[in-house]
């Protein structure tokens, strides 16, 4: 069973009641349990965590060393200017991908850059809450291949 860390940084717990014209109108709950319930379908299961706190986030990676299998992030604005959250993941070495409800290449310029990009498997971005969807599925599937690869 792949197991996996759901992580959720500043301000995403406001969604729903935040810009909903840019980030929709479903609760962090609302995504987190649909995302649950598609994780059991795969064959996998997942651990949420939201913060508003870089270190929170980091002391989550950190965690996950030995227990969970990949991370699934979407780390808000910390994405633009964190390199502590970005050495976090790339010291602990795990699978990881990046999801950002919002194109964040169509919107403000500080947005199209990310100092997480170089160090996780894969970027999922604009695709609102179905993102986290194709993040698990798509994560789940590397996993699988990697331990056939391995056995
Ligand atoms: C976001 C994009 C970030 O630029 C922003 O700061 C967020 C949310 C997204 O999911 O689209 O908080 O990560």
């Amino acid at each position: 069973m792949v197991s996996l860390l759901v992580l959720n940084g500043p301000n995403l717990n406001l969604l729903g009641m935040r810009e909903p014209d840019v980030y929709g109108r479903e609760t962090l709950d609302d995504i987190v349990t649909h995302l649950a319930q598609v994780a059991e379908q795969v064959g996998s299961s997942i651990t949420h965590r939201q913060s508003n706190h870089e270190g929170e986030l980091i002391d989550a990676i950190h965690s996950a060393k030995g227990v969970h299998d990949g991370i699934i992030i979407n780390p808000g604005a910390f994405t633009h200017y964190s390199y502590a959250l970005r050495d976090a993941i790339a010291a602990v070495n795990l699978p990881t991908i990046e999801v950002h409800l919002s194109n964040v290449h169509a919107r403000e310029e500080f947005r199209h850059r990310s100092v997480i990009a170089p160090v996780v498997l894969g970027q999922i971005v604009g695709l609102g809450s179905s993102g986290y969807e194709w993040a698990l599925r798509g994560l789940v599937r590397h996993l699988q291949q990697r331990s056939v690869g391995s056995a």
